[in-house]
């Protein structure tokens, strides 16, 4: 069998309960309705039959056998209370009767006799006269001797027909508040439905990994409670799930990136290999070429080194051991290593800090190495005849670091990139292909990891300056 859906059970369950409650109030109804009628009516003819017994004037006519007062008086009262009367007398014998002939023979000896013996008497859906009917009798006595008797024969089927129009205003009246139930069960059933079915297809969305919307449903009852659980926890999901699509796209591009940087000299090596051993280069050149080929494993020395300071950072391992040390002394020694190569290209290496510093809280070679890489790309991107130059600013936690020069600078665009890894700003047009991209990316993390902040300030075709903050020793 088709499974039911939760709708068509709820609306099922719904319209059975209504119904049966329907037929058990309607049954219950019809049937007092009908006790309470019949009751009425029978209380009614005995009560005008004990009255029609202890009528003086039917008393005195029965003793005097005058049966065309009988007659008479029968007539009249027949014609009022819409019954036959019948009047007997004491051995049985009818003296008078509204419907003359029939009637007679047509009551039971059995009750004959027993109202004669002084009992009152009341039958329904007798055919006395031929239609269903109401009889009743009472004994009628003088000095208290039974001298005869009266009965009242009324067709009931003036009452079975109200009894018929009464139960049809049920019928209406039940069919009504059931097609009204149900109408109202059919909504209810839905608002119950509807969440549940929308819930059902968020999380086949979600499943399918697709973007979904929340379930509408606001209702502060225990389905509106289910379901902001169940849109909080989406929207968790969804969280993760982006979080985890980022993740994943950084990894495929780190990979991406390294692959792509290991390349060029890895097929540059080759292809210098490839002609040595096939004798191509005159001896006198080969030292040239070994001069590339050392270049290129510098470079790749450099990348792993590089890749691997980075993993250490990221996986927590990195040894950091700050020490109280004075940060002239140190700025000094990394500006005077590094004078050759600015003197090459011409660049002045300007200092704007004295010797007597108060001590910063840093590990002496990870403070050397971040100013090596901030003074290095300050070499590379500054033009010929330009300037370099290394500030310290000492406030009342931290000491603020900072390298200007005047080169090329980073354009606005690329200025919020330039500390990720592998970012360079134009690969096409860096003067010198030695460069990782990992460099900025090791810095941040190394002065992080000191509890220190790294900002950049640049300005297209003017310059830039990379400023750093270390704490106070
Ligand atoms: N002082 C600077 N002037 C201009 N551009 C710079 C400067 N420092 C860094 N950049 C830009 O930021 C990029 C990333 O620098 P970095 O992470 O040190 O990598 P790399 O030096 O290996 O290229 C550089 O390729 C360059 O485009
Ligand atoms: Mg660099």
């Amino acid at each position: 069998m088709k499974p039911k859906s939760l709708f068509t059970r709820l609306l099922l369950s719904h319209a059975v309960i209504i119904l049966v409650t329907m037929l058990v109030l309607g049954g219950m109804f019809n049937y007092l309705l009908q006790h309470y009628l019949a009751n009425r009516l029978q209380q009614q003819f005995e009560k005008n039959a004990q009255t029609l017994a202890n009528n003086p004037l039917i008393r005195e006519s029965i003793a005097l056998a005058a049966d065309d007062i009988l007659d008479n008086v029968a007539k009249q009262v027949s014609q009022s209370i819409e019954a036959d009367v019948i009047i007997i007398d004491s051995s049985g014998t009818v003296l008078a009767s509204s419907e003359k002939g029939v009637v007679g023979e047509a009551l039971n000896r059995e009750e004959v006799k027993n109202v004669l013996a002084g009992q009152t008497y009341s039958r329904w859906g007798g055919t006395l006269l031929g239609t269903p009917s109401l009889t009743v009798g009472n004994p009628i006595k003088l000095n208290n001797t039974v001298i005869g008797a009266v009965f009242l024969d009324t067709s009931i089927k003036g009452f079975q027909a109200n009894l018929f129009s009464f139960r049809l205003y049920i019928l209406y009246a039940a069919l009504m508040a059931l097609v009204l139930a149900v109408i109202l069960a059919y909504f209810l059933a839905k608002s119950i439905s509807r969440p549940i079915l929308q819930m059902n297809k968020v999380a086949k969305a979600l499943a399918r990994g697709g973007k979904t919307e929340m379930v509408s449903y606001q209702g502060d009852d225990e389905l509106g409670a289910l379901v902001n659980v169940f849109n909080r926890s989406i929207t968790e999901i969804q969280n993760t799930l982006v979080e985890q699509h980022k993740l994943e796209e950084q990894r495929r591009e780190f990979v991406a990136n390294v692959s792509h940087e290991f390349r060029a000299p890895v097929t540059s090596l080759q292809g210098f290999l490839e002609l040595m051993q096939d004798g191509v280069i005159p001896d006198e050149e080969k030292s040239k070429y070994f001069t590339l080929m050392l270049k290129d494993i510098g470079r790749l020395n450099r990348l792993v080194s590089d890749l691997l300071d980075l993993a250490r950072f990221q996986a927590g391992q990195a040894k950091i051991k700050p020490v109280a040390l004075e940060p002239g002394l140190l700025a000094s020694e990394v500006v005077a290593k590094l004078t050759p190569r600015a003197t090459e290209k011409n660049i002045r290496l300007l200092t704007e800090f004295s010797q007597a510093l108060s001590p910063v809280l840093a590990d002496g070679d990870r403070l050397e190495q971040i100013l090596v890489n901030l003074i290095d790309n300050a070499l590379r991107f500054t033009p010929v005849d330009g300037w370099i130059k290394i500030s310290i600013h000492q406030g009342e936690e931290e000491t603020c670091f900072s390298v200007a020069d005047s080169g090329i600078g980073i354009p606005p665009q690329d200025l919020p990139y330039v500390f990720e890894r592998f970012y360079k700003v134009d690969k096409a047009r860096t003067p010198d292909k030695g460069g990782t991209g990992l460099g900025l990316a090791i810095v941040r993390e190394l002065v992080l990891a000191h509890g220190g902040t790294i900002d950049v300030e640049s300005k297209s075709g003017q310059g830039t300056v990379f400023s750093f903050t270390l704490p106070n020793a």
